[in-house]
């Protein structure tokens, strides 16, 4: 910490909890009775307190009493759209281009494929070389499955902004790119990167696992032709949660879906026979809902419905600004050193720091009742829900983290076989 910022203390932490615009959203969550620490929503949310007994008179009354009627009489098949609509503004996005469907590598597949056939020039697909493996396994895939079809699809692997920007180019078909980097959440600036992909006539696909719920993303604003996001990281979907798909509405009825399935026709109670896609986002939806992931899902959805961007935001921000001067200030002589970007505008979801130690020390922590992820070499990382941490939790888990590496208690052999 630098000898002129002001010193962090637990009565500055608890001051900013006072002032929390999402204060009260906190009290719609169940949180670890014990007082562990979680701070992994970019890895699983927290649970929304009403989940438990939802879930249970949905098996109750829905699945033991109704049965087969509870497809007709119960709400369970409009769930991907009404949770796409609740969850629309946090992406920037209008409640008629958002569904949430399937996981987010198969909604990869599904918009990356719909995206080329959609393209307007080129047949390469730009991405970045240290995206996610699935982000890469599904370009691969669809390169392989192309190319068993006589159809040529490039695949180019850029690594830093400025590298996209001297890549795309007249062969760009698609511009596809995860807003938020999973290590070292250094984001992507969604609307320069829009902007010049469409100035050469790409597609841009976002990925936005690792910001939407904890960032500004303002898909609409940045002009985005598609999105994907996961369920279950700072959505606070549950494990395994479903994903979420975003469209432009330009793009709507452009082609086929790519997996044209009876709940993407626009009348799938019609039981036709010939294939007739709801020209929206819906389209995109395939089979039969999960119904009791998407109960789960929509208690988190419901309480996003309450929740104004804007706010969301400002608490991230606050949440970030904290955690990495306590870092510096309690840690920053004992070996640990912040490296996401310390521009909260460049920042994703998560604040991530190194140490030579890190995968004991994660293991250390989460004997001590804190969990943090940690990712190799030497990294560990903290994601941060604008919906339920608190100031004076990251005060506590700084404090915590500073006793482990002072008392050197990460060095026991006990904490040396590290789980990912
Ligand atoms: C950036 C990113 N994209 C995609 C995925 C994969 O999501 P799923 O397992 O739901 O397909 C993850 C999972 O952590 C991720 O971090």
């Amino acid at each position: 910490m630098s000898a002129t910022s002001p010193l962090i203390t637990l009565d500055t932490c608890l001051e900013l909890d006072r002032n929390d615009p999402l204060r009260e959203i906190r009290g719609r969550f169940s949180l670890p009775q014990s007082g562990a620490l979680h701070f992994d929503a970019n890895s699983i949310g927290a649970m929304p307190k009403d989940a438990p007994e939802r879930v249970r008179t949905l098996m109750e009354d829905g699945w033991r009493e109704l049965s087969r009627r509870g497809w007709a009489e119960l709400d369970w098949l409009d769930k991907p759209r009404t949770m796409g609509a609740g969850l629309a503004h946090i992406i920037g996005a209008d409640p008629d281009d958002v569904v949430v469907c399937d996981n987010t590598t198969v909604n990869l597949f599904k918009m990356l494929s719909y995206a080329w056939r959609n393209r307007t020039s080129g047949n390469t697909i730009l991405t970045e070389a240290h995206n996610f493996p699935t982000d890469i396994f599904v370009a691969e895939g669809l390169q392989d499955f192309l190319g068993s079809a006589g159809q040529e699809m490039k695949l180019d692997l850029a690594e830093t902004p400025e590298d996209v920007m001297a890549r795309l180019g007249d062969d760009t078909a698609v511009l596809y790119l995860t807003h938020t980097d999973y290590r070292y959440s250094r984001k992507w600036d969604m609307a320069a990167l829009t902007k010049a992909a469409h100035d050469v006539g790409a597609l841009v696909i976002w990925d936005l696992s690792h910001s939407a719920g904890a960032v500004e993303v303002d898909l609409k604003g940045c002009d985005a032709d598609f999105a994907v996001a996961c369920g279950y990281k700072y959505l606070c979907g549950g494990p395994g949660s479903p994903a979420m798909i975003y469209m432009h509405p330009r793009h709507r009825a452009s082609s086929w879906p790519t997996i044209g399935g009876w709940f993407g026709q626009a009348d799938f109670m019609a039981f036709k026979h010939r294939y007739d896609p709801a020209p929206n986002v819906q389209g995109h939806n395939t089979g039969t809902p999960s119904v009791i992931a998407n109960e789960i899902f929509s208690c988190a959805s419901d309480i996003w419905r309450d929740v104004k961007a804007v706010d969301m935001v400002a608490k991230h921000k606050s949440l970030s600004q904290t955690v990495i001067a306590l870092l510096d200030q309690e840690c920053g002589d004992l070996g640990v050193e912040v490296i996401s970007p310390r521009d909260y505008d460049q920042q994703g979801g998560h604040v991530a720091f190194s140490h030579a130690g890190a995968g004991s020390i994660s293991e250390a922590l989460f004997a001590r009742g804190m969990i943090c992820s940690f990712r190799k070499p030497d990294s560990l990382r903290l994601g941060l829900s604008p919906l339920y941490h608190s100031h004076e939790e990251l005060w506590r888990g700084v404090a915590l983290l500073k006793e482990i590496i002072e008392t050197e208690t990460w060095r026991d052999p006990q904490f040396s076989k590290v789980a990912i």
